[in-house]
C-alpha cells in the first residue's frame, strides 16, 4: 500500500509496509541520510525529525502515522544550510563527533519556533530527549541562545 505524504516539500508516495518506521523511509527508501539511528528506541534523539512542526523520533514512528502530513529532516531544514541553528551551530563549533547533531538541531529549531527566547530551563527540558555521547551540551546551549539571539 503506498504512504503518501510531503518530505522536505516534495509530495512522495512510497510502497512500504505501513508499520516500517518513519526512519527507514527516510533513509533506505528516500535516500536521506542526514536522520541518524542510535538507539532505535526514542531514547537518544539521533534520529529526530518534524512532523508537521512538530519534533518527532522517527526510528519509533510508522510510516503510515505521517501519511498527509508534512515531515521535514535535516536536509530540509533550510534550502542552503543558513537555518538560524544552523549558522550559530557552526559559529559556535558545536559539533565534535557528529553523529548526535542533525538530531540536536532539529530539536533546537523546533525549540525556537514555538519559544523564540527559550531560557536555559526551557532549552534543558527541551533538549533533554537528545543524547550527545561526546558532551557538547555546553556548546549546544549557548549555539540555541545565539540563534535566538539572531547573532548569527
Ligand atoms: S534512534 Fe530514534 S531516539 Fe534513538
Ligand atoms: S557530537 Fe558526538 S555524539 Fe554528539
Amino acid at each position: 500500500m503506498a504512504i503518501e505524504f510531503e518530505l522536505n516539500g516534495d509530495a512522495v508516495s512510497l510502497n512500504v509496509e505501513s508499520d516500517m518506521p518513519l526512519l527507514w523511509a527516510i533513509r533506505d527508501i528516500s535516500g536521506l541520510t542526514g536522520t541518524k539511528f542510535g538507539c532505535g528506541k526514542a531514547l537518544c534523539g539521533a534520529c529526530t525529525v518534524h512532523v508537521d512542526g512538530q519534533p518527532m523520533r522517527s526510528c519509533s514512528l510508522p510510516v503510515a502515522a505521517v501519511a498527509g502530513r508534512a515531515v521535514t529532516t535535516i536536509e530540509g531544514l533550510s534550502e542552503t544550510g543558513d537555518h538560524p541553528v544552523q549558522q550559530a551551530w557552526r559559529e559556535l563549533n558545536v559539533p565534535q563527533c557528529g553523529y548526535c547533531q542533525s538530531g540536536q538541531i532539529m530539536s533546537a529549531a523546533a525549540l525556537l519556533a514555538r519559544t523564540p527566547n527559550p531560557s536555559d530551563d526551557d532549552i534543558d527540558t527541551a533538549m533533554s530527549g537528545n543524547i550527545c555521547r561526546c558532551g557538547t551540551y555546553p556548546r549546544i546551549r549557548k549555539a540555541i541562545h545565539r540563534a535566538a539571539e539572531g547573532k548569527s
